[in-house]
């Protein structure tokens, strides 16, 4: 019996629309923060006591993707056990907290350990990101940075930097913390279907290195403007795919605005939004109580959580 807990993350520059759906590959290069706050923690055990895949915390077709994944760890060490998988959330999945990045790279640590196949971390994004692409970035530490690379054995994620390089903050504003309708793999599929798809991809470089300017010198002046140009225009490609996918509510324009209005009283916090309604602030750590204090206090705000950059998966 093996236990691993996982965090999500934020991308700060975002996956999305995939040019090989069964492995998961990406258009473009992609770069993320480990949240340390919202994790994944998965039990995994093998045991010929299983007459089928049993998952607890899961539903449906979730219960389908996870026995699936666990087939491909299954054929790599040529065992047909079936398992028992146990998986908590410490936040609401479904609702673009990227619950599907934690729980594969969780479910990828704890199975394949729990096999007794020894991968490196490399080997390890790599199998996660079959899982769910996000979730390859889960598997390194702090500051991630996830490479297109020419095929599935060079697409994988790395770590840029360590958790303990730069006191940033995510302050996570849930708004709503109900399951959304379309999920993200759903979502995917429609992307290229945007007019806008192509020349996104197109542009994406010059934003990533502001990215990684942002982040080598540790300046959020640099990084902020960034990543929330990147979070509009992946959510302009969203609302403009056929069919349109808006994930974003009138509560999330509200706290957009409150944003914008903070940072032109002189208080430095920037924001972006995955798969869903709830919004991430982003700031240096000396300000993230001055900024989950104001948040609270507006309308509609159900939980504030302040997440600082997290370590990758790992066993306990
Ligand atoms: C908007 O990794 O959830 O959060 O590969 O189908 O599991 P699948 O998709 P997923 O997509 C995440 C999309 C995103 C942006 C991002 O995290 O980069």
């Amino acid at each position: 019996m093996v236990t691993a807990v996982a965090p999500a993350n934020i991308a700060f520059i975002k996956y999305w629309g995939k040019r090989d759906e069964a492995l998961r590959l990406p258009w473009n290069d992609s770069i993320s923060m480990n949240l340390s706050e919202a994790y994944t923690t998965t039990t995994v055990e093998f045991s010929p006591r299983f007459t089928k895949d049993e998952v607890e915390g899961l539903e449906g077709e979730e219960v389908a993707r996870v026995s699936k994944h666990l087939d491909r760890l299954r054929k790599l060490k040529g065992n047909a056990l079936f398992a028992h998988v146990e998986t908590k959330n410490t936040f609401p999945k479904g609702s673009g907290i990227a619950s599907s990045a934690s729980g594969f790279a969780a479910l990828t640590l704890a199975a394949a350990k729990a096999l007794d196949l020894s991968f490196d971390e490399k080997e390890l994004s790599i199998l996660a990101r079959i899982g769910s692409g996000s979730a390859c970035r889960s598997i390194p530490d702090g500051f991630v940075e996830w490479k297109v690379g020419e095929s599935s054995e060079d697409s994988y994620a790395y770590s840029l930097y360590p958790s303990d390089y730069w006191d940033l903050c995510d302050v996570l504003v849930i708004v709503a913390s109900s399951e959304k309708n379309i999920s993200s793999t759903k979502g995917h599929e429609a992307a290229t279907s945007s007019p806008f798809f192509h020349a996104r991809v197109e542009g994406i470089n010059e934003r990533i290195e502001k990215v990684k300017e942002g982040l080598k010198k540790k300046d959020l002046g640099i990084l902020g403007p960034a990543i929330e140009e990147e979070a509009i225009n992946m959510h302009a490609v969203m609302m403009s795919q056929t069919p349109s996918l808006f994930y974003w509510s009138g509560k999330t324009m509200d706290i957009i605005q409150s944003v914008i209005q903070w940072r032109d009283e002189g208080l430095p916090v920037y924001f972006t939004i995955d798969a869903g309604p709830n919004v991430h602030l982003i700031c240096e750590a000396n300000n993230a109580q001055e900024v989950s204090r104001k948040v609270r206090i507006l309308p509609n705000v159900e939980s504030v959580v302040i997440n600082k950059p997290a370590q990758g998966a790992h066993l306990v």
